[in-house]
């Protein structure tokens, strides 16, 4: 692919994330031209104040010549919104644009009644700070632009390839997963409050506590249960702390909550 077109479709929360993502790398071949569509001028202006020259913006009945003009559709709307957004730009699809849709929920056959080449993204909100996470799946005829979307969809932070039957696990765990760390997080913080650190202090400890935990388990590749088994000093604080947490099932309720989550996502696809 040269030269192309990439137009967003719905370019709000993520797909603006995927989009300063993408204007902030320099993979090749970098698209030519980027055209964002909103439902509505305000958030088209508000894009074109943000992004200026480097992206064209495009809204209501517009949108249709956005989409005629596009080599790639990123979809960004809500995924109940889908179908009646394209329904409006039905005249702008030519059966051969490549399809990346970041929506929850939509199924490769169920997107392939728009063009058969589609690729299936799941992603999340740390992509607006380029340390997001992205599982994507493709159609078998858009296995050819493998290497593209994996560059393009690589620039929220990292993304791997799996089967779409891991979609339900991965809109969970990566999508809703964010949401969940929030709550261990709140949860460190608290405590740290309930012992006397002042709020903002204990906020930054739980963050920073949390990001460096993350990167030890990047950087060194080992299991989880190595990692934590070397802070554990016999008869000390640590596996005093964790013994609590095995007693009130923290663990197995926050691998629940992603089982819960997938199974929602589940249902949403069968709708
Ligand atoms: N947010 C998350 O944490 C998250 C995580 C994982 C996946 N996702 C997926 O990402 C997708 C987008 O979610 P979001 O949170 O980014 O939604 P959002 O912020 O509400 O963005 C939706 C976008 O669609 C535009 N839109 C509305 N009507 C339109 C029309 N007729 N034609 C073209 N564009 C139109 C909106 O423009 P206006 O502003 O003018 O209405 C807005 O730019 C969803 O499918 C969701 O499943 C989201």
């Amino acid at each position: 692919m040269e030269n192309y077109t990439v137009t967003i479709l719905g370019c709000g929360v993520m797909g603006t994330a995927v989009l300063s993502s993408m204007l902030k790398s320099s993979f090749e071949p970098f698209p030519q031209k980027f055209i964002c569509c909103t439902g509505s001028s305000r958030s088209a202006e508000k894009l074109k104040t943000a992004y200026g020259d480097r992206i064209e913006v495009s809204y209501g009945s517009q949108n249709v010549e956005a989409v005629r003009k596009a080599d790639i559709i990123i979809l960004g709307c809500k995924p109940y919104m889908c179908e009646h957004i394209m329904d409006s730009v039905a005249d702008g699809l030519n059966g051969k644009q490549l399809i990346i849709s970041l929506l929850a929920g939509w199924t490769i056959d169920q997107l392939k009644t728009f063009s058969p080449y589609i690729a299936r993204v799941m992603t999340n909100t740390p992509a607006k700070y380029g340390c997001g996470m992205a599982i994507v799946s493709f159609s078998e005829e858009a296995m050819k632009y493998e290497d593209i979307v994996m560059k393009m969809v690589g620039t929220v932070g990292k993304a791997k390839k799996l089967p779409e039957s891991n979609m339900d696990a991965a809109t969970s765990l990566v999508g809703s997963g964010p949401a969940f760390c929030l709550v261990m997080m709140e949860a460190l913080a608290e405590g740290g409050v309930r012992m006397g650190i002042p709020y903002d202090v204990a906020k930054e400890c739980a963050a920073k506590v949390m990001e460096g935990t993350a990167r030890m388990v990047m950087e060194t590749g080992e299991h989880p249960e190595v990692l934590k088994a070397s802070v554990c000093t016999p008869g000390g604080t640590t596996i005093g702390g964790l013994m609590v947490m095995e007693d009130k099932a923290v663990r197995s309720g926050i691998s629940r909550a992603v089982e819960e989550a997938a199974k929602i996502a589940s249902a949403l696809g069968k709708k």
